[in-house]
């Protein structure tokens, strides 16, 4: 299949909005941008088309997708929407948040894997409200990277995973953030963190001081066990060489890595650190700050597979406000590998 790849500006957009939701109500999926990450979406209500999704990234079969809607009427039509989460909207959306509510009919058990829920997001970037307002039916979107790969957060990372697979990419640039949304199940007793993002704990406990972190986010949970949120489950982020994440000084690390230097050995580090360190070395952000690391994670994770590495040691970020998004996405492509010196 040739993949056209359709560069958006303010002056295109409503003709690439037109052209993406035809395709989608044609039964095409299509890579497009949000704040977040790259995503591949299908019209929610097209079982087929939300199918093809799940083999054209071979993701898992129990691992439910995120629907993306536009408006509140979208999200009344696919999700209950309890006190909370109108709260929670009014706050965050659009924005960097998922919520997990209770579903309505209308969604297909191949959308959210058979469960009583339905995780609903409204991205806030202009591309993908474009999009799904043109398109009028809510999208079914993961992330637009090859199931257990980094996410996308630009046009050629998604050519990249999905060229030849998928019919139209739209080009939005590089993604403002580049983690993926902090998604938060509103389900049960207390709001649950499922996956943390760059709207941090630290901000949903100003609205509900009762958050607290899905256990999954802290350890590797196994094959059998029970978890609110099946993503969890798998490997992620990962690119093609092993992970570790260190936590130390910089001259714990550089002492570390010196050490253990050898072919296909390199580091990810924060920025003006890469002269001290005696190994090829990569920066991923600004040190103590998440919003630099998280919008250059995915890049530079991609980016070691393409330096041919097979041995990445990364200094761990901090675990407080938005640097948790990151921290949480290291650990996951480490395999929860972290080494504390
Ligand atoms: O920022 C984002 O959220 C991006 C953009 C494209 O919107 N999407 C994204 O989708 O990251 P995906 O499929 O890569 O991650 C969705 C996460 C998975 O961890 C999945 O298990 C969880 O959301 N999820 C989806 N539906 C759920 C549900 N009903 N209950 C619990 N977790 C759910
Ligand atoms: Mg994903």
């Amino acid at each position: 299949m040739e993949t056209e790849i359709l560069k958006v500006s303010e002056e295109n957009l409503d003709y690439a909005a037109k052209r993406a939701a035809q395709t989608l109500l044609d039964g095409g999926i299509i890579g497009l941008p949000t704040e977040t990450v790259y995503g591949l979406a299908a019209n929610t209500y097209d079982t087929d088309a939300v199918r093809k999704i799940f083999r054209v990234k071979g993701r898992p079969q129990d691992n439910p997708l995120i629907v993306h809607v536009s408006d509140f009427v979208m999200l009344k039509d696919v999700a209950e929407v309890n006190a909370r989460a109108v709260e929670m909207a009014k706050v965050f959306w659009p924005g960097p948040l998922t919520m997990v509510l209770t579903k309505k009919p209308v969604i297909d058990q191949v959308v959210n894997c058979g469960l009583p829920t339905v995780a609903v997001r409204m991205p806030s970037h202009p591309v993908a409200q474009a999009v799904i307002t043109a398109a009028d039916v809510p999208l079914a979107a993961p992330s637009a990277n090859i199931s257990g790969r980094p996410s996308t957060t630009s046009a050629q990372h998604v050519a990249d995973d999905l060229k030849g697979k998928i019919p139209l990419i739209l080009d939005g640039g590089n993604c403002e953030i580049g983690v993926e949304s902090t998604v938060i199940s509103l389900v049960g007793r207390h709001p649950v963190i499922l996956r943390p993002g760059i709207i941090s704990i630290e901000m949903i406990r100003d609205v509900f001081p009762d958050t607290e972190y899905s256990e999954a986010v802290f350890k590797e949970v196994g094959e059998n066990e029970r978890i609110e949120s099946p993503g969890m489950k798998y490997k992620h982020y990962s690119p093609r060489a092993e992970v570790v994440v260190i936590k130390s000084t910089l001259q714990q690390f550089i002492d570390y890595v010196s050490a253990r230097a050898g072919d296909g050995v390199c580091a990810m580090c924060f920025d003006s650190e890469q002269e001290d360190i005696m190994i090829p070395s990569v920066s991923y952000g600004k040190k103590g700050d998440g919003f630099s690391q998280a919008k250059r994670l995915f890049t530079v994770l991609r980016m070691m597979d393409k330096l041919g590495s097979v041995r990445v040691f990364v200094r761990a970020p901090d675990e407080t406000n938005e640097s948790m998004a990151v921290f949480n996405r290291l650990y996951q492509a480490s395999g929860f590998q972290v080494v504390e010196l």
